[in-house]
């Protein structure tokens, strides 16, 4: 898939608006994972490099207005808190090139979540030209992500096209190509589950979405979590699906894979010249029940088959391991999951209209 991309672009004197998600974990005021920061930082970088004014626009889940304050000042850039566009386009005068700043959480501007025109068009009064590199939230409609690109020369950034890259290698992989999903929601992981089983040729599952296939087979699961989808009915009997053959549990709770389930992971690693993993395999949030998740994160990492992971909970597993020890591993979770199932998003389709 080619997009328009900013490599080949003069951005001189020019204003660019960098769409980037910097929605990390932030704690005691500090940025707690960089990850997503960092793997925006070549983007930046270049547009630096070219002597672009550089106004970076993010949003963060947690609402709070200051609430990116943090990363401005990981970043050692300036934070621009206000919310009136008049007052925004005075003081952006003063940026120089390659100079960056970031403006507050998008997310509390009004009309971002309904991909409002007259947000769209204030932002894009901002800037010159466009760019996406928010690959992470690329899945939702909002302004500063679909709308805008109405009103402004439109890119993506270089993290955008290094996903799209990446992922897609598991719409042509390469073979024995296993897929690892964990988690706990089947609703979300249905629509891969569906595409996959025709692509792969073994199917994983693990995490609270085993416990689906446990109580489809009339297996106890206790309390477990399980979202009870009749869907799963008809993946009963598919061979390519693999589900944990023991767990480790705590009171009548099934929290995480067991030992032969590792080994059973193990082999089917071994087996694999290319593997997709998202979603962990145990709760990680009860203390000592990431042993099948961090076990799994070790055997990818010692494999030679290409690696392409992704999801808040399994990025933090693999972090544990060595981000470099995989082929890929991306800063989206929703994003991913919709790029995976659809082959596109909605952030990719604006990109492609706003140049024709
Ligand atoms: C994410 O963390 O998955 C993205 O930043 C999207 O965040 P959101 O779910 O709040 O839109």
């Amino acid at each position: 898939m080619k997009l328009p991309s900013i490599k080949n672009i003069d951005v001189k004197n020019k204003r660019v608006i960098v769409r980037v998600d910097f929605n990390v974990l932030i704690e005691k005021g500090k940025v707690a994972d960089d990850y997503r920061i960092k793997r925006t930082l070549p983007t930046i970088n270049l547009l630096r490099k070219k002597g672009a004014k550089i106004i970076l626009i993010s949003h963060l889940t947690d609402g709070r207005a200051e609430s990116l304050k943090p990363v401005a000042k990981y970043l050692k850039i300036k934070f621009l808190p206000d919310k009136n566009f008049l007052v925004l386009r005075k003081k952006l005068k003063k940026l120089k090139n390659g100079e960056a700043i970031l403006l507050s959480n998008i997310r509390l501007f009004k009309g971002e979540e309904t991909n409002d025109n007259k947000l769209a068009k204030n932002l894009a009064s901002l800037g010159d030209i466009y760019v996406n590199d928010a690959f992470g939230v690329s899945h939702r409609s909002h302004a500063s992500l679909i709308a805008i690109t109405k009103y402004l020369p439109s890119y993506a950034g270089l993290l955008f096209e290094e996903e799209i890259k990446h992922l897609a290698i598991a719409f042509k992989p390469p073979h024995p190509f296993l897929l690892i999903l964990g988690g706990v929601k089947f609703g979300t992981k249905l629509g891969i589950l569906e595409k996959f089983e025709k692509i792969a040729d073994k199917i994983f599952i693990g995490g609270a979405l085993a416990n689906n296939f446990f109580w489809a087979r009339n297996i106890n699961v206790g309390d477990s979590v399980i979202d009870k989808h009749t869907d799963i009915k008809k993946y009963l009997r598919n061979p390519k699906i693999v589900v944990p053959i023991d767990v480790r549990k705590k009171g009548n709770k099934i929290l995480d894979l067991g030992p032969l389930a590792i080994k059973q992971i193990s082999q089917l690693i071994k087996n694999s010249k290319f593997i997709l993993w998202n979603g962990p395999v145990g709760d990680f949030e009860e203390k000592g029940f990431d042993k099948g998740t961090i076990a799994i994160a070790r055997l990818i990492a010692k494999s030679r088959a290409k690696s392409v992971v992704g999801g808040g909970d399994t990025v933090a597993a693999v972090r544990k391991v060595g981000l470099k020890k995989f082929t890929f591993v991306s800063t989206g979770g929703g994003a991913m999951l919709t790029f995976l199932d659809k082959g596109t998003l909605p952030g990719i389709e604006a990109l492609k209209k706003s140049n024709l």
